[in-house]
């Protein structure tokens, strides 16, 4: 059977007891962990950098997989290679040199995506598509946990879908936002094949349950 990749975001964890945190992730069915990087700049909320992701390295082996919500994110490649990231996603809005930024993240070992604000057109990626190694579509503004899904991400996926297919890319889709338990069967049948998920799996009574709930439907 075909599941998502299942990426909870701990931006809704307890931040004074990460390490109970990521003892709950270890046992569960997760497969990355996604940690949002903010910068009080591209987006209005702050949340933690490098010397945090530093420590949280040492307690899991699974996958790291950073969103950077900041302005000029090619200053800090080499650091957050250091520190341990696997998959490096950076925001299309914050770029003049996308081209320059994606290679360098792929040169210096980690793999490559790019993000989408809700208002930023798939298309935008046409002339990019086949050297990404992720696209991450937003369905929620970013800077926050818990805020409502942007439904009109179905069709942004279907985009990104059509558009891997015809250039013959080998991007994966990943989607951020909102997601729960209702909507990640039809995300997934839309063509996601990563779903990340902070509020649901962290205000769950059981959030080992939640996950199971997001990748087994
Ligand atoms: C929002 C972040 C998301 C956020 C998701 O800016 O990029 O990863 O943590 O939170 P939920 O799943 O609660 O919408
Ligand atoms: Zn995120």
């Amino acid at each position: 059977m075909q599941t998502p990749i299942i990426s909870p975001s701990i931006l809704s964890a307890d931040f004074a007891d990460l390490e109970k945190s990521f003892k709950m992730l270890n046992q569960s069915e997760a497969d990355w962990i996604h940690l949002d990087v903010m910068d009080g700049n591209f987006v209005p909320n702050i949340s933690f950098g490098m010397p945090v992701i530093k420590s949280l390295r040492k307690l899991t082996g699974k996958v790291f997989d950073a969103h950077l919500m900041i302005e000029q994110p090619e200053r800090y490649i080499h650091n957050f290679k250091l520190v341990g990231v696997d998959i490096l996603t950076v925001h299309y809005e914050t770029q003049i040199h996308l081209n320059r930024t994606v290679d360098l993240i792929k040169k210096i070992g980690m793999k490559a995506g790019v993000a989408l604000n809700p208002h930023t057109p798939v298309s935008l990626l046409k002339d990019i598509i086949t050297e990404l190694d992720l696209v991450l579509i937003m369905s929620v503004n970013p800077g926050y946990s818990g805020q409502k899904f942007i439904e009109h991400t179905y069709q942004k996926i279907v985009e990104t879908k059509d558009l891997i297919e015809v250039t013959g890319s080998k991007a994966m889709i990943e989607v951020d936002g909102g997601v729960n338990n209702e909507n990640a069967p039809k995300l997934f049948a839309a063509g996601a094949d990563i779903l990340v998920a902070a509020s649901y799996i962290f205000n769950h009574d059981n959030p080992l349950k939640a996950i199971r709930n997001l990748k087994y439907f």
